[in-house]
This record gives structure tokens, C-alpha cells and sequence, in this order.
């Protein structure tokens, strides 16, 4: 599924707002795509803190801590988000792997600085596409979801950045 999903949400789970049908589906649809790939690059930042190896591990496994909490403060917000806008969010791990852009990285050895790259561009890709559905928010006029979108979008240019620097040099 993607963001053009349009699973509707059961009758008994409609949750009354102001926003209309069409925002809950398309607000809903967006939101349901964006904590995917958040909960991917939870467990992915998570795996790399664990499998952290090398003469900066003490730094990187903190940083990777510091940035996995960060990242699943945001999960709850995000779902409670789309069922107060009447929408259906993530049930399970397999709904979370057939919706989710980010792609997994289950190899067995990975350089510390190959780790930290490929978060950077993880999250410099989930920043994207808190923009998108920011856009999305804007043509309703939902700025509850947008104001949420806003703080996160700040939060995750900050780890960009933080992995940025940690790489200069590398
Ligand atoms: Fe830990």
C-alpha cells in the first residue's frame, strides 16, 4: 500500500470531527504511510545502536540511543492524530512492512560510518515526507496535524544534522 491507500476506516470507528471524509482519508492515508516508515527507522536506528562496533562506539551507540527515543516519542502522537481525525492507523508489524518507504537493512556487518550515512539519508527522506503531508494538512486546514508535523520536522533536520557532522571527515 502507499499513500494513495484509501482503506476505509470501519463504521463503528468513525471518529466525529469537524475536518470531513475526505480529510480523514487523505490526512489518514498520509499519516498511516509517514508512521511506517517512522516505526522502520525506529527499529533500524535501534538495530545499528546494538550492532554499533569500533573506536567511536561509546559516542555513536549514545547518539543512536539518544535518536531511537526521539524517533518513538513520535508513534503514539502520530496514530492517536489519525484516529481523532476518524482515520484507521498501523495494527500490526506486517502492516507496518507492507506500507513502509525506508527500506530495512538486515545485513550482518555494517561500518559505523556506513550506518550513520544511511540514517542521515533516512531521515533526510522522512523529512520529505513530513513536508508532503504537511502539504496535505494545509489543503484542509488541519493545522492540529500540522503543528505536530512542524515540531517533528524540526527534530529530524536535528538528527540529520548530528549525523552530518559526525561524518564530516569520514
Ligand atoms: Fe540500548
Amino acid at each position: 500500500m502507499d499513500a494513495t491507500d484509501n482503506s476505509p476506516v470501519a463504521y463503528d470507528l468513525k471518529t466525529p470531527t469537524g475536518l470531513g471524509a475526505d480529510a480523514a482519508r487523505d490526512i489518514g492515508a498520509a499519516a498511516r504511510v509517514l508512521l511506517a516508515d517512522i516505526f522502520a527507522l525506529y527499529v533500524k536506528t535501534k538495530n545499528f545502536h546494538w550492532h554499533m562496533s569500533g573506536p567511536h562506539f561509546r559516542d555513536y551507540h549514545l547518539l543512536l540511543d539518544d535518536q531511537s527515543a526521539e524517533i518513538l516519542a513520535m508513534t503514539d502522537p502520530l496514530a492517536a492524530r489519525g484516529r481523532a481525525l476518524g482515520a484507521g492507523t498501523i495494527k500490526s508489524v506486517g502492516d507496518i512492512s507492507r506500507r513502509q518507504r525506508l527500506l530495512d537493512n538486515d545485513t550482518d556487518f555494517i561500518r559505523p560510518h556506513e550506518m550513520l550515512a544511511e540514517l542521515r539519508e533516512d531521515n533526510l527522506a522522512l523529512v520529505a515526507s513530513m513536508r508532503s503531508t504537511h502539504d496535505v494538512c494545509d489543503e484542509y486546514g488541519d493545522v492540529a496535524t500540522a503543528s505536530l508535523l512542524e515540531n517533528w520536522i524540526d527534530e529530524t533536520e536535528k538528527r540529520v544534522w548530528f549525523l552530518f557532522e559526525t561524518l564530516r571527515g569520514s
